[in-house]
């Protein structure tokens, strides 16, 4: 991830209740060698004294629109900032940032700059809940505006709920994530890459289902990484975005720009999708754990205990990787997983010729911190040219990461061999 050191953050608080924690992370900032800017609104000095921040930071507080000094704070401020974070950022700052209204020096920083901007909301969880504060937090995330959080815990008053600010230190890693991506190529620009993601659920009855444990949390990270890095991704999934992942996001929005949900339960229904994605697609990543079998007749209605223990005949359900390397577009890249138990390697390889793709991110799930609702993982990458890439233990994001750097890599081979 992209060090701190030397970046100019401006890093605005607003009046409420978790803006003492804002010390904190401008504590951490200037430990991690950032140059420091604190804009506090009114209200946040009714909480935290601007002392604090001339104390700890590198430049003095500022506040007002109109400064003796400079004739246009907000415009400098702005475009002299790497990234704008606001935490914590309360409805009346999201409001006005998603209006466009500049109603004082904080408001009008995030109207004129074209640096990345963090918003870490916290309130309460009635007006985290509020429709207002949801199409709002929507609107930014359309725009580009990376949220983080709020997580959910006791708030102010003993209430407990959605609206507690994100740690300082998730605040600091999405910060560091969000000028990681700023900087990096936006080697995936143009290109549609789809992701499948979560586990497939085979109705036995209308209450119950096969399903697996798989989370989503790798498809969701391969999906936000392209799209960080300029893919428009769809993902085809049966769960929502984890909010583990960091960044979270109004309810029916993902926490990036770039990608488009569709939501599936069935390995049929996975199964439709993704061959109708995947048609256009140059790259398509089946990440998704998808049912081998399922009851070839569900019950209407729910099987009774007082009938007996049912015997449900099973059938295999398609295999999506297999059809998709069957009928591979000229270009496309088809990447799938093995989630092993054992004899990882060569499962894996039995795997990659088996199902026509060009790369299988193996793992081993039972090995520690790694495979199913972890937020880790440990990779073996076999590529259909022979090559193997190990990827040690490290966050799912950092192992989508990883493989992508492998695809972008042969793709601009494939381009400079024609
Ligand atoms: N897969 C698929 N459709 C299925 C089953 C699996 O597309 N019906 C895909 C998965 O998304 C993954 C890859 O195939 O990318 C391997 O899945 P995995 O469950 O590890 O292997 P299986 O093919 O199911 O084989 P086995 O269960 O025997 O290990």
């Amino acid at each position: 991830m992209t060090s701190l050191a030397g970046k100019r953050i401006v890093l605005g608080v607003s009046g409420g209740i978790a803006a003492y924690k804002a010390v904190e992370i401008c504590r951490r900032l200037m430990e991690a060698g950032a140059h420091v800017i604190p804009v506090l609104t009114n209200g946040a000095t009714r909480f935290v004294g601007r002392t604090t921040f001339d104390a700890l930071a590198s430049e003095r507080v500022q506040m007002s629109l109109f400064d003796e000094d400079d004739p246009i704070p907000h415009t400098t401020l702005g475009q002299t900032a790497d990234c704008v974070l606001v935490a914590p950022a309360t409805a009346r700052v999201i409001g006005a940032y998603a209006a466009g209204i500049s109603s004082d020096l904080l408001t009008a920083t995030l109207i004129a700059t074209r640096a990345p901007v963090v918003v870490c909301p916290a309130m309460h969880t009635e007006m985290w809940e509020h429709p207002a504060v949801a199409h709002n937090i929507a609107t930014l995330v359309e725009r580009g505006v990376h949220i983080v959080g709020p997580e959910s815990g006791r708030l102010a008053g003993g209430d407990e709920g959605a609206g507690r600010l994100s740690s300082p230190a998730d605040i600091l890693s999405a910060v560091s994530r969000v000028l990681d991506v700023g900087e990096k190529r936006s080697d995936m620009a143009g290109l549609s890459v789809v992701v499948t993601a979560g586990g497939t659920r085979e109705p036995i009855d209308p209450v119950r289902y096969i399903g697996n444990h798989s989370s989503g949390k790798q498809g969701y990270a391969f999906a936000e990484e392209a799209a960080g890095r300029g893919a428009s991704v769809t993902i085809v999934t049966t769960v929502d975005r984890p909010s583990s992942l960091g960044a979270s996001v109004a309810p029916g929005v993902t926490g990036m720009p770039g990608i488009t949900e569709v939501r599936v339960d069935t390995a049929e229904e996975m199964a439709t999708a993704t061959a109708e994605a995947a048609k256009e697609a140059d790259v398509v990543i089946m990440a998704a754990a998808v049912a081998d079998f399922r009851p070839v007749d569900p019950a209407g209605v729910k099987l009774k205990k007082r009938d007996g223990v049912p015997v449900i005949e099973l059938e295999p359900t398609p295999d999506i990787l297999a059809s998709l390397g069957a009928s591979k577009p000229e270009g496309q890249i088809l990447i799938g997983f093995a989630a092993e138990t054992c004899d990882v390697a060569d499962n894996a390889a039995a795997k990659l010729n088996g199902k026509g793709a060009d790369y299988i991110v193996a793992n081993d799930v039972t090995a520690e911190n790694a495979g199913f609702a972890h937020d880790t993982n440990e990779v073996l990458v076999l590529a259909s040219d022979g090559r193997a890439h190990s990827v040690g233990l490290r966050s799912k994001r950092q192992v989508a990461q990883a493989v992508l750097d492998l695809v972008v890599a042969d793709r601009d081979g494939r381009a400079n061999v024609r």
